[in-house]
């Protein structure tokens, strides 16, 4: 959740400061890139060193480097950052966060920047408590920033009560948690099929089709990304997913359609984006069929079709994608599957235009909704092209 995050610290003063050393520490074992901001104060809890060790990048403390002559420009990093963490956060810092007092380079950043801030108190009992401190914490929180709690305990003071930090572990697992909740498709269950399905003639042959699954995966990936918990169908294929998710590996059109009726009622958002056969070998034969006959003659039966047959039970709360490859007549016979289908959205590729279809890494796609609205996109990589349709999913998910 938080690799290749670009996240600024805060670092104010507090003795809690020594808990942003680990704090750095799993940020950048979680994959973030990490800049620390400390303010004047926080210099005294904590050395630039320690952290610009951990960070992997240059501590900064105020506008002007007097040393190195080097300025930093607050705007700059404001808009570097997709997140802004304040930890330890002072009643002092939380005073000028709820006033816009600009004073030190972490206010001025802070003023500058457009991400999601997150900041975690640490101050005696009596400061935590007192109605000035609480009122500032609701007025932040109204400005749209999030509290992560103090808990309770012995603080320096040899007091007990609340006031103490987060530790660095609640910290990352809360962040998890809350970006995990803002995610645009958080709660909801996707399923997606991919791949070509192989239907056996004999133990050592079978009929297959050239789809190399990249679009499907890339499809399931994007879903991931955008916060689904999502279910991978997956014919035979040598692709590999990049994200945590649940991944069902079939053979057949039959085994592909036994999983997905299993698995169609939970889901909210299913997306066809198999190559399933349409045809399979009416018996297979239980030995290899031996060379004999200068010809031999195949009887094939058709095999069911998943998507049809989910369209069939789908309920009016969930989306239904299909995929439609043509080689003529392109939008008619796209047109055509949306509503013999009864889908959602149906995702066009022709195999007349250059960069689309199988095997390749990038598609051209036209995508058609119930009103059959059409959107033509350019030729871009498949993962672009699983934004793309993830967008249009997006703009009617109910
Ligand atoms: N599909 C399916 N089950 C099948 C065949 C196709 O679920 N037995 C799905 C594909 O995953 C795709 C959509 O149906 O999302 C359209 O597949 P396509 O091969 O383009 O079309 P067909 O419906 O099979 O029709 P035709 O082959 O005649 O174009």
């Amino acid at each position: 959740m938080l690799k290749n995050k670009n996240i600024i610290l805060g670092v104010c003063g507090s003795i809690a400061a020594y808990k942003s050393a680990i704090l750095v520490r799993l940020l950048i074992k979680a994959g973030a890139n990490v800049k620390v901001i400390l303010t004047p104060d926080g210099a005294n809890f904590i050395t630039p060193l320690t952290l610009a060790t951990l960070s992997k990048n240059p501590v900064y403390t105020q506008y002007f480097e007097e040393e190195t002559g080097v300025w930093s420009n607050h705007v700059e990093l404001g808009l570097w950052a997709d997140l802004i963490i304040i930890a330890p956060i002072s009643a002092n810092t939380l005073a000028k966060l709820a006033t816009g007092i600009c004073d030190n380079l972490l206010t001025a950043v802070y003023l500058s920047a457009k991400c999601p801030v997150y900041v975690a108190p640490a101050m005696d009992l009596d400061m935590w408590k007192h109605e000035t401190t609480q009122a500032n914490i609701k007025k932040i929180e109204s400005f749209g920033n999030t509290i992560i709690e103090p808990g309770s305990g012995e603080l320096a003071s040899g007091l007990y009560g609340a006031g103490r930090m987060a530790e660095p572990e609640e910290i990352i697992s809360f962040l998890h948690h809350s970006i995990k909740q803002s995610m645009p498709l958080f709660g909801k269950k996707a399923l997606v099929t991919a791949g070509p399905t192989y239907e056996a003639i004999d133990p050592v042959r079978f009929i297959g089709n050239h789809s190399s699954g990249k679009m499907g995966f890339a499809l399931a990936d994007e879903l991931v990304t955008l916060g689904a918990e999502v279910t991978l169908i997956s014919g035979p294929t040598a692709q590999k997913e990049h994200q945590t998710l649940k991944r069902i590996n079939v053979i057949s059109a039959q085994e592909m359609l036994d999983e997905c009726i299993s698995i169609f009622p939970e889901t909210d958002i299913t997306i066809m984006c198999a190559a399933v056969a349409d045809y399979r070998p009416k018996v297979i034969a239980d030995q290899k069929i031996k060379k004999q006959e200068d010809n031999l003659v195949l009887e094939l039966e058709k095999t069911v079709d998943i998507l049809a047959t989910l369209g069939k039970t789908k309920n009016e709360q969930q989306i239904l994608v299909g995929f439609a490859l043509e080689t003529n007549d392109e939008e008619n016979y796209a047109k055509g599957k949306l509503q013999k289908k009864n889908l959602d959205l149906v995702v066009l590729n022709s195999l007349n235009d250059k960069g689309a279809g199988f095997k390749s890494d990038t598609n051209k796609i036209t995508i058609f909704n119930k009103a059959l609205e059409r959107t033509v996109f350019e030729t871009k990589r498949k993962a672009e092209v699983a934004k793309d349709i993830c967008i249009a999913i997006l703009k009617i998910s109910k």
